[in-house]
């Protein structure tokens, strides 16, 4: 058996079946994205998954490498994405699901020691984003040049650095029972548990993997649902005080990062709005 799926990266995806076990095969064979697959796949069989929680990490067996083209062998894992999930969620199931995440990310905070980042990290990021973007597009330019400047004006920025997934949207978790499995790693600027709740937000505050989800849902439940979850993460770490200082600018970047990517109006119009409701001091939307 062999089913294919595409996934939003162009990478081939493919379940074949092996004895009685499913395998999940990710693969790709554009010479640009090799590198950053490899990565992912060596991420993710490397990282220690708490014990204690409910999040789950699929297992690799194999990363065959060639030349030109990369193959990931994984543990496949009978699931429901996000949309499925909550669509038939009750509160327990939307609760348990907060304080999985919440636990997890505490987790990464645990084994991330306390480290000063130099703000040139931050404007260095920005100037690598601005070169993606064509010069002629003056809107975009002086956006970044607004966040380039907010990031001049702080002084070091002390975070906790170690372990993070580096792209935790609700699209890279797969529901199954009352556990989460966390798929799609990836390697970040700046390895801080911080850039997972940044990612985290981006969907519970911000609704970005509902604007890319093409599959159709109840719009007014699933708001509900994620603005819920939105609080409790946003409540829970608003007891560290790196959170309350640096959230915003780093969700700023994130939204940026994506911006050069952005293939439809529709996109391109969300990712303006929240910088420049983040510049302007706004969380919620
Ligand atoms: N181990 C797995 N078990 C079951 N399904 C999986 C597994 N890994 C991936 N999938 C399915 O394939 C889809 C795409 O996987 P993935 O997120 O790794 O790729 P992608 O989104 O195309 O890549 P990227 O996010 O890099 O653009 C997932 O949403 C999920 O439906
Ligand atoms: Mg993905």
């Amino acid at each position: 058996m062999k089913i294919l799926i595409k996934g939003n990266s162009g990478c081939s995806i493919e379940i074949v079946q092996k004895g009685t076990n499913l395998i999940l095969q990710k693969g790709s064979s554009n010479t640009a994205y090799i590198p950053r697959l490899i990565k992912q796949f060596e991420k993710q069989s490397q990282f220690d998954a708490p014990s204690n929680n409910h999040i789950k990490i699929p297992a690799i067996y194999e990363i065959c490498k060639k030349s030109n083209s990369v193959i990931g062998k994984m543990e496949y894992v009978y699931s429901k994405n996000f949309i499925n999930f909550f669509e038939t969620a009750g509160f327990e199931q939307i609760q348990h699901f907060a304080k999985t995440i919440i636990q997890f990310l505490d987790y990464e905070i645990s084994h991330s020691p306390r480290k000063k980042i130099c703000p040139k990290t931050l404007i260095y990021k920005i100037d690598s984003i601005g070169q993606n973007i064509s010069t002629t597009d003056k809107t975009s330019q002086e956006l970044l040049n607004r966040v380039a400047n907010e990031c001049r004006s702080l002084t070091s920025i002390d975070i906790p650095v170690g372990l993070c997934h580096g792209d935790l949207t609700l699209s890279n978790i797969l529901f199954n029972g009352s556990d989460c499995y966390l798929i799609d790693f990836l390697d970040s600027y700046i390895e801080s548990p911080l850039m997972d709740i940044v990612k985290i937000r981006q969907d519970t505050c911000f609704g970005w993997s509902q604007l890319m989800c093409r599959q159709s849902f109840d719009k007014i439940r699933l708001s509900l649902i994620l603005k819920k979850i939105d609080c409790l993460v946003d409540n829970h770490f608003r007891q560290y005080k790196w959170y309350v200082q640096y959230y915003r600018i780093f969700q700023i970047i994130n939204f940026c990062r994506i911006l050069p990517y952005a293939r439809s109006k529709r996109v391109d119009v969300f990712l303006r709005k929240n910088i420049e409701l983040l510049l302007n001091g706004g969380d919620y939307v």
